[in-house]
């Protein structure tokens, strides 16, 4: 079943097309990753799939309703600078949310267990630290028990452990509900996501389930690392193998060259011989990344012809 089905979806601000024509379709209980750079029309997206604003033209469905017909779509929203009253603590933040809402028997500690502030939830907000708030605006969106949940960069500003919590609370609910969430942050993507799409000036570059996007484009890469006293050394000897046929790409980078090879047996064969005498630290066939498929894409380069 589908989600979220969007058709068309254009919204100018005067001469800025922040969304231009999109069409996307998610799947019932994926994690979807919205990947842009900054500027690229995450946030636009985000807001009219709440309906917070209004298309130029185009239509968002969420489980088959309209948003905007009026009908209100099983939707929880995480905005990207959620909020909160700082004098109140988070059992009664949440209860204030369910007034919003009309619930009348929230389901509030089940809530905040489900995000880990149950041992908190008589703190007050304002002495939240940002992971624990980021946590809180998670609640607040699942207190509805919504089957779609949107978040605008809910792991942007976090420090590696508040990421990793928010991810794994995500990871939890895989298959329960369906989860939009824009980032720029890759690694987090390639962590969690089913099902990832790539937006860049307002358009969708690209919408694959994030296994068939890495096997897509993977092309093998050798990574060497070789010691400091080396480094000296890595410049001539990327410019050496730059010049082999079995090579398509060198990048230098500190003590670290990436290879990208257009035949891994013949790579194996040539590689070895060339670096006898170098310190080496590592030498490591890798395939590209995601972070190597979205620069590519974002610089208007067609990965399949690039040899990412
Ligand atoms: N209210 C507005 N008025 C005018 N232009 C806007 C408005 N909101 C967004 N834009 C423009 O639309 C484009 C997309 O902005 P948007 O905030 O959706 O990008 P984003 O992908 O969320 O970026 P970021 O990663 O920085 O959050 C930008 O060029 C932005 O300047
Ligand atoms: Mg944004």
């Amino acid at each position: 079943m589908t989600a979220i089905e969007i058709r068309g979806l254009t919204k100018h601000f005067g001469p800025v097309k922040a969304l231009d024509g999109i069409d996307l379709d998610v799947p019932s209980g994926a994690i979807f990753g919205f990947l842009g750079p900054n500027g690229a029309g995450k946030t636009t997206m985000l807001r009219l799939m709440t309906g917070l604003a209004r298309p130029t033209a185009g239509t968002v469905r969420i489980d088959g309703i309209e948003v905007g017909s009026g009908q209100r779509p099983p939707i929880g929203y995480l905005p990207d600078t959620p909020m909160f009253y700082g004098w109140m603590n988070a059992r009664e933040f949440l209860r204030y949310i369910a007034d919003l809402h009309g619930m009348t028997d929230p389901p509030i500690d089940a809530t905040l267990e489900r995000v880990g502030l149950l041992d908190a939830a008589k703190k007050r907000v304002g002495g939240y630290s940002r992971g624990m708030k980021q946590r809180l605006g998670l609640a607040q969106a699942l207190l509805p028990q919504p089957s779609v949940l949107l978040l605008d960069e809910p792991v942007s500003a976090l420090d590696p452990a508040g990421r990793k919590a928010i991810l794994d609370i995500l990871n939890d609910l895989r298959d329960s509900l369906t989860v939009f969430f824009s980032t720029h942050i890759l690694g987090d993507a390639e962590r969690v996501c089913d099902e990832i799409g790539i937006i860049d000036h307002g358009h969708l570059v690209m919408q694959a389930p994030r296994d068939a996007l890495l096997a897509r484009y993977a092309r093998p890469i050798f990574e060497v690392d070789v010691l400091p006293e080396a480094v000296p050394q890595l410049a001539g000897l990327a410019e050496q193998l730059g010049a082999q046929p079995w090579v398509t790409r060198t990048d230098l980078d500190g003590a670290r060259l990436r290879l990208r090879v257009r035949d891994v047996d013949e790579a194996r064969r040539e590689l070895l011989p060339a670096l006898t005498g170098l310190a080496l630290l590592r030498v490591e066939m890798v395939g590209a990344t995601l972070e190597d498929i979205f620069l590519s894409l974002t610089n208007g380069q067609d990965p399949a012809e690039k040899d990412i």
